[in-house]
């Protein structure tokens, strides 16, 4: 599955949202995360992401690890969001 990290808190922009073929994005108020289960590992989201934030789990930073988990966590109790929204003001 792919992993969105820390580059998004506080960013949000979305490109990624409206590209996933399966709509596996889920939003959290700071940032968005990518439910491990329902992601096919199409990396359409991977070139969207103005800041680099999605990564394959296995390629995911050193100092970022901790976002697989959390991905797989957040991703479960969040709504899923398919649109574009306005990135938020502190990117
Ligand atoms: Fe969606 Fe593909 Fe990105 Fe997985 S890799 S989150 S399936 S766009
Ligand atoms: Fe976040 Fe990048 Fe998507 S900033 S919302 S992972 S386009």
């Amino acid at each position: 599955a792919h992993v969105v990290t820390e580059a998004c808190f506080n960013c949000k922009y979305t490109d990624c949202v409206v590209v996933c073929p399966v709509e596996c994005f889920y939003e959290g108020e700071s940032m968005v995360y990518i439910n491990p289960d329902e992601c096919i590992d199409c990396e359409a989201c991977v070139p969207e992401c103005p800041v680099e934030a999605i990564f394959h789990e296995d390629n995911v930073p050193e100092k970022w690890q901790e976002y697989t988990q959390i991905n797989a966590d957040k991703s479960q109790e969040l709504p899923v969001i398919t649109e574009k929204k306005d990135p938020l003001a502190d990117c």
